[in-house]
């Protein structure tokens, strides 16, 4: 018989390996289990037993490695499925595998109220717990969790320990958990990236090094993030080493030290993320109560409890809002079902009160300024601003308080409208940055690197790098496109050393609590450079560089990774995040975080009067409450979520890709088709045709100038003869009842996220079999010219695709005058010059005096913002020149929707006048 404690190395490895190939190991290990439980089944009923039995053998052998770092099924559970493998009791074998599957699959394991001790006791308590899941009694269980206890202990020692903990529990414990024992600083590790119930960590001192199994991605994984070889680390310091890496790898997580070590070593260590140390190594009531507030501290949410508690006062309401407390609703003759439809919690808890435990968002001094400090805690901020009115707030509110009018900001030119019309309010002077194109499905990549050092250093030799105040980036694109934000941040640093950071976040929120993801957001990124221009080893390779590229001309800058001065360096990046579209959070509910080490010094109350100049003075309740609980939530199971849904979107992915009828019309664009081969060094060309899907990932995401979020898909659809709108509304919406947002020509943007379900994943599916099975049809059915016109589209949809147009410039009206090639634009006047009619003129699309005009020797410029749906950004922005390029983009487009273009009228440009009278406007643009 063989248990966990017991496995031989070499059946492992194996199993251990092969989470290399999956996203996540909770993937592989329900994929292994629901192969045990049917190789169980057919087991029990099966005649011929002996390769049955093998079968099932090596399933398990091949489990146990993995279960190893689960407390569920327990060590006397697993015992009991040997024992009836061994006994040939294949019957109750499979019936109690299928019991535990059930019980994984569900989740149902979580809400036991009762661990079993003996043998299959276990087995009995969640059969029982299994019955009472069906019934209510599953929301009165405390929430549950697993500790991770790391020390190399005997199966006796590992009870021993497990009963004082069972011993200190208390009936008044918020939560229950169970603990996980592992032997060594590696198995740790790997314990802390795959098991997402794990919420504490007690690091012991008998902790071993190595782990038994096989791991060199982890090994690598390790190396990445700031860890070194094992064997450099003297013993005496892996509790601490050990500390420190799992701080990296789960910030959220608390972590505890008991150790034998003198309180003076202690005290001089900085011990980052350990909330506690022990001397004791036997007081495990004190362990006890210190995992439960910990754990506790998470689940507060200051704001939604004081919601909560409001609602139940009783109080008159002598002031607005007659919605409050439903009064008046119930009392009306004709809107009585809205009180049906949404509950009357929602609206015992409207209020306009700021008192009662209830708080200002304008000047937070109670449970809002709490909840806020949670939230900068949990995404890795100095300071975090919640917004009731979404991301475009958000963006408007950093813009104002950091950008004073004339200081120069280079934005991505497809970014978010929100940017550009904070630069019109700001009154900024802006770069606009082109994104690299792509063309073949009409869709923008993100700024290479190399694009924004360019205009760095074209502005620093027009002597304006004083000016130059904002970097404004989109991270990840609508799209997926991820940028290197930690390479772009420290290169942009070592040209411009105070230059600020906005990240726009608004589709990343997710990103802080995915273990790969992580590495590529603004705060994390923020806090890694800051620790890192502090040391001695950083100075010494700054100073060699600097040495080296004494005589380095622009054309080195540009190549060459740069490294920012240490004593000039000030990190200064805000991030701000659609709560509500990644994370659970009412429509609307976003945030604002920010690490700026001149934030108290020079932005603080430009920033005050920014949030107020944008925040409503009645921002709702239950938005911020729901960002207070979606904060509680991603703190807690942030990795879970995550991971299963990045599990979701490889199932699609792999779904589309292999169906025979499906990959007929559709495709999932590869990595390969989204970043070209110039940005991604790591040679990753695909998150699924290859093996090692979890390694790559890290190898892609680590290195590539671009990595792609494996959690977006975008299908190709043009092989349908539909293009991306009809699909998105005529096929997907109208026909399936099913939602998706973006669309470019030729393809849909599926995104998944933490509620995606498999089942909504499962009808999906089905749905593109249907269409794919239905074109099949027709297209079998189809006479000579239907096919021909099929294909035509086809083509045209695939092939015939205008060049996405680069920005032009902004007409010289708009730009200084002083000689310099810089292309900065002062989008502000052009913003304004334009409300005056007079000084507006039309062309018409359709027929060609455009083209006369031009030909003429006039430049067209635009008065306004001109955004098609799709591709949803700026083809044409106020002050902009009207190339040749954009007017053939414009008329190959065969989108209905394009904003601030009028058909009837036609495109709306400055009169020769208008821009004639600009031009000599003394101190217009950029003094
Ligand atoms: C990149 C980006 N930034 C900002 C926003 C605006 O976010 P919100 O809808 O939260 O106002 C969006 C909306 O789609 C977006 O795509």
């Amino acid at each position: 018989m063989t248990n966990r404690n017991t496995t031989p190395a070499s059946d492992s490895g194996d199993a251990v390996a092969s989470l290399t190939e999956y996203y996540s190991a909770s993937q592989l290990r329900s994929d292994r289990w629901i192969n045990l439980k049917s190789a169980c089944t057919r087991l029990a009923g099966a005649a011929d037993r002996g390769p049955l039995e093998r079968r099932v053998r090596n399933l398990l052998i091949s489990l146990e490695p993995i279960e190893f770092y689960w407390a569920f099924p327990s060590e006397s559970a697993w015992k009991a499925l040997w024992q009836l493998l061994e006994r040939g009791q294949f019957e109750e074998l499979s019936r109690n595998v299928s019991l535990i599957v059930r019980a994984l699959v569900s989740g149902s394991y979580r809400r036991r109220t009762r661990q079993g001790s003996e043998l299959d006791d276990d087995l009995a308590a969640l059969e029982e717990d299994l019955r009472d899941d069906q019934t209510d009694e599953r929301t009165k269980v405390p929430p549950y969790f697993e500790v991770l206890i790391v020390d190399s202990l005997t199966p006796a020692q590992q009870d021993k320990q497990r009963h004082a903990l069972q011993r200190a529990r208390r009936s008044d414990d918020s939560f229950i958990y169970e603990p996980v024992f592992v032997p060594s600083f590696e198995d740790a590790l790997i314990a802390a990236l795959f098991n997402f119930n794990i919420q504490s960590v007690v690091i012991r001192p008998g902790l071993t090094g190595k782990s038994r199994n096989q791991i060199e991605f982890l090994r690598r994984y390790i190396r990445r993030i700031g860890g070194r070889e094992l064997a450099s680390y003297d013993t005496e310091v892996w509790q601490f080493e050990l500390s420190r890496l799992l701080h990296e790898i789960r910030p959220e997580i608390d972590i505890y030290l008991v150790t034998d070590e003198s309180v003076e070593v202690i005290a001089g260590l900085e011990l980052r993320g350990c909330r506690r140390v022990f001397y004791n190594q036997d007081d495990f009531l004190e362990l006890h109560v210190n995992i439960q507030r910990g754990v506790d501290a998470r689940y507060e949410t200051p704001f939604f409890n004081a919601l909560k508690q409001y609602s139940r006062r009783p109080t008159g309401v002598f002031h607005a809002l007659p919605i409050s407390r439903g009064k008046s609703i119930v009392r009306s003759h004709w809107i009585g079902d809205m009180i049906d439809f949404y509950g009357i919690n929602v609206f015992m808890a409207e209020t306009s009160a700021t008192s009662g435990g209830l708080d200002s968002l304008l000047a937070p001094t109670g449970s809002l300024k709490l909840a806020q400090e949670y939230a900068a805690r949990a995404f890795g901020a100095e300071r975090t601003y919640f917004a009731t009115n979404g991301t475009s707030t958000c963006n408007k509110i950093v813009v104002q308080a950091v950008v004073r009018p004339g200081d120069i900001v280079l934005v991505d030119r497809d970014c978010h409208k929100s940017h550009h019309y904070g630069m019109v309010l700001a009154g900024a002077q802006v770069v606009y940055l082109d994104s690299y194109p792509l063309n073949e499905y009409s869709m923008y990549g993100a700024v290479p690197l190399k694009d924004i050092k360019h205009r760095l250093l074209e502005l620093k030799a027009a002597g304006k790098l004083n000016r130059v105040r904002m970097l404004l980036l989109t991270n990840c694109t609508f799209d997926g496109v991820v940028y290197n934000v930690e390479r772009v941040m420290e290169e942009c640093l070592a040209i411009k050393p105070d230059l600020v950071f906005l990240w726009d976040e608004a589709w990343f929120a997710f990103a802080r609590f995915g273990t790969i993801y992580r590495q590529r957001t603004a705060m994390y990124c923020a806090e890694t450079l800051r620790d890192r221009y502090r040391t001695p080893e950083y100075r010494e390779r700054w100073q060699a560089q600097q040495a080296a590229l004494r005589d380095a001309d622009s054309a080195a800058l540009l190549t060459e990774r740069l490294l920012p001065d240490p004593d000039k360096v000030r990190i200064r990046v805000y991030a701000t995040q659609s709560t509500h579209k990644t994370l659970t959070s009412l429509r609307q509910g976003s945030m604002i975080h920010v690490r700026d080490q001149d934030f108290k010094g020079e932005v603080a109350q430009a920033f005050h009067e920014a949030y107020m100049t944008h925040t409503s003075t009645s921002p709702n309740y239950q938005i911020l409450a729901s960002l207070d609980l979606g904060r509680r939530q991603v703190e807690l199971e942030g990795l879970e979520l995550i991971q299963k849904q990045v599990e979701t979107a490889m199932a699609i992915r792999k779904a589309v890709n292999t169906h025979p009828l499906i990959s007929k019309y559709f495709r999932v664009l590869n990595v390969s088709d989204m970043v070209p081969a110039k940005y991604r060094p790591s040679g990753v060309d695909s998150y699924l045709d290859n093996e090692g899907a979890w390694s790559e990932m890290w190898d892609a995401w680590s290195e590539d100038e671009f990595a792609i979020d494996p959690s977006r898909i975008t299908l190709a659809v043009g092989a349908t003869g539909y293009d991306g709108d009809t699909f998105k509304n005529a096929v997907l919406m109208d026909r399936h009842g099913i939602q998706v947002n973006k669309t470019s020509r030729n393809t849909v943007l599926l995104m998944t996220n933490i509620g995606t379900t498999r089942s909504s994943v499962a009808y999906l599916i089905e749905v593109l079999v249907d269409i794919a099975r239905e074109l099949d049809e027709r297209l079998d059915d189809a006479g000579g010219m239907e096919r021909r016109s099929f294909d035509h589209k086809v083509r045209s949809l695939m092939q015939e695709l205008p060049p996405l147009p680069d920005f032009s410039r902004f007409h010289d009206a708009f730009r200084a005058n002083d000689g310099s090639t810089t292309i900065e634009g002062d989008i502000r006047s052009a913003f304004f010059l334009a409300y005056d009619e007079s000084h507006c003129e039309y062309y018409m699309l359709e027929d060609d005096s455009l083209e006369q005009a031009m030909q003429d020797g006039r430049e067209l410029v635009s008065t306004s913002f001109i955004i098609p749906y799709p591709p949803g950004f700026p083809i044409l922005v106020p002050g902009q020149i009207i190339s040749r390029e954009i007017v053939a983009f414009m008329r190959a487009l065969d989108v209905k929707e394009i904003h601030g273009y009028e058909p009837e009228l036609g495109l709306r440009v400055f009169s020769q006048a208008a821009l004639d009278e600009q031009a000599i406007k003394p101190g217009s643009v950029g003094q």
